[in-house]
């Protein structure tokens, strides 16, 4: 099946706003945390590049923030549904004791974050918290906490703002609706 961009379904102001009120919560969030203004932002590349970018910048300069980057691809075919995950790329960074933000896109099935939590658990952060620009909550097959979320979206196959088909349409910068031709 081939796809076509379709209307936009999350514009880019509502986007902006939206990185702006997500950026105020993680700010309160770590000047209330005992650990320290220290996050460690943790992004899955590579479709989450766009926000992050937007994100970093809005937390600001009264946040200590570092940034690194992880790629997970799927074993064949049936890893979406099986959700072992392999890392491709892993993290540089060592996060025993740190506040770690995990930075998604979308969350779809749940599997991939599901499986990256517990891999990245397991190394002992202070913290782990899980930051997702979309959110299909009717689609879950297994249940993840979003500690932020952007958007909460309908089974649609959205493409924009990072997101692709087939690798393609992540430069746009509002999120449209990908229609098949
Ligand atoms: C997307 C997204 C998540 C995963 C979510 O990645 O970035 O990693 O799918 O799906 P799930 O909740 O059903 O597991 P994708 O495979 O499209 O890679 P990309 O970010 O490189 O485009």
């Amino acid at each position: 099946m081939n796809y076509r961009v379709g209307d936009i379904l999350i514009t880019r102001d509502q986007i902006s706003a939206r990185v702006n009120e997500i950026a105020e919560d993680i700010r309160k969030n770590l000047a209330e945390n005992k650990n320290g203004q220290e996050l460690l932002v943790a992004g899955i590349l590579k479709g989450a590049v766009v926000f992050i970018a937007d994100l970093v910048r809005a937390i600001g300069r009264d946040v200590d923030v570092r940034m690194d980057f992880m790629a997970l691809s799927s074993y064949g075919s049936d890893t979406k549904s099986s959700g072992i995950v392999r890392i491709v790329k892993d993290l540089d960074t060592y996060i025993e004791g740190k506040n770690v933000l995990i930075v998604e896109d979308i969350i779809d099935t749940g599997l991939t974050m599901s499986y990256l939590l517990s891999i990245l658990q397991r190394r002992g952060p202070a913290n782990l918290k899980v930051c997702s620009l979309l959110n299909k909550e009717g689609r879950r097959k297994v249940p993840v906490v979003v500690d932020y979320c952007g958007f909460e979206i309908p089974d649609e196959f959205v493409v924009g703002y990072g997101l692709d088909y087939s690798g393609r349409w992540r430069h746009l910068p509002d999120i449209h609706v990908a229609v098949p031709v």
